[in-house]
């Protein structure tokens, strides 16, 4: 069943964590964002545990708020949000060129929204790749209930050291999960390993503009608060990402920060400044219904303690990302269409 109520939202706070267990996860988790560099260390060191408990605490949040898919799009004037995140994922299909029978992996899937989409799309078989089981038990539940289970199946592993063999498949995507890893290069260098000679990778990457000022307060405190409440390592620039592409071996075929060509802006759902009827729960209205839903479910005890501290990042997130956007500071959708050479 398709679970997008309030009472499924606070019920989820957690995910796979014990319940009683919930509060302290969530002390746990803010203290890998201290302002330190020994924290930046254990954020890296520990990211697997670190990302998990990020998405056992915010699952059922992003669930309530953006459905199937956990992801921004560009936004064309006239479409609605899921019309725009639609066409989103069939371009990352169109580039990878991906025909009937294939058989393509999603790196880092979620609940598998974009990997359902293509499936149908393209008529191949997509594998999600996925460390955290709460999400890949719900994912596999939504493939039930969509009647994809016999294209679309999901494998719980680290995206870092993926149990696949080399050269295992057609067309690699990715979208707003690589930011997670630990080590760029180590992480594009593992989807080269299991992608076939002369077949593609399609990522939408998360990454600072080169409007980013390090030695801007309010720029590094807005990147900070993106990382804090999306269980994010250092975001890296767009420059770097195209470095550790090519370090891998890859042959760019080309990139482009397509939020850019977006004639709306990506943030706009989050926007606090912005209502809107088809997106009512990311609105300012949404939020304050929610924020108060989840504190009376948490003192009731239907939802479990701490719910409303982790709603309270997810909040402050909404709103640097929203800043970060009009800042330029920031994207969420720095494409790249990479090619794996053929072997000779
Ligand atoms: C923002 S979500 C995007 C999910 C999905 N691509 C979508 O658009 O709906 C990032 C995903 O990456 C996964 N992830 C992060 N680090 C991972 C790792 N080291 N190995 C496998 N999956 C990982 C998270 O569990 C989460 O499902």
């Amino acid at each position: 069943m398709s679970k997008t109520g309030t009472f499924d939202l606070a019920s989820g706070v957690g995910g796979k964590i014990e319940k009683k267990e919930v509060l302290s996860a969530f002390e746990k988790y803010k203290k890998y964002h201290a302002c330190d560099g020994e924290a930046e260390e254990e954020r890296k060191a520990n990211y697997i545990d670190m990302v998990n408990k990020y998405y056992d605490l915010a699952t059922s949040f992003y669930e309530y708020g953006w459905g199937e898919s956990f992801h921004f799009a560009p936004r064309w004037k006239g479409e609605s949000l899921r019309e725009s995140i639609r066409r989103h994922e069939h371009f990352l299909a169109l580039q990878l060129g991906l025909k009937q029978g294939q058989k393509v992996l999603d790196v880092g899937c979620g609940i598998g929204g974009p990997l359902r989409e293509i499936a149908r799309f393209s008529g191949t078989y997509v594998t999600g790749i996925n460390n955290n089981e709460y999400q890949v038990t719900r994912g596999k539940e939504l493939n039930l209930i969509a009647g994809v289970d016999n294209t679309c199946n999901y494998v719980t592993a680290d995206f870092m050291s993926m149990p696949f063999a080399d050269d295992s498949f057609d067309g690699i995507f990715a979208i707003e999960a690589t930011c997670h890893a630990p080590d760029v290069f180590d992480c594009y260098k593992e989807i080269f390993r299991v992608l076939k000679p002369g077949q593609c990778f399609a990522n939408y990457e998360w990454c600072i503009t080169d409007f980013f000022d390090p030695n801007n307060a309010n720029h590094q405190r807005i990147k900070r608060e993106v990382e804090l409440g999306n269980g994010l390592p250092d975001i890296r620039s767009m420059g770097q990402c195209i470095e550790a592409l090519k370090q891998a071996g890859f042959e760019i075929i080309w990139d482009k920060d397509i939020a850019i060509d977006s004639p709306l802006p990506w943030y706009l759902p989050l926007d606090k400044s912005h209502f809107s009827l088809g997106n009512v729960r990311v609105t300012v209205f949404g939020r304050f219904f929610t924020r108060n839903m989840v504190k009376i479910l948490e003192r009731v005890g239907l939802a479990p303690e701490g719910s409303q501290k982790v709603q309270a990042i997810l909040e402050q997130a909404a709103d640097a990302l929203v800043e970060g956007g009009k800042e330029g500071i920031f994207t969420p959708m720095y494409f790249f269409l990479a090619r794996k050479p053929s072997a000779n």
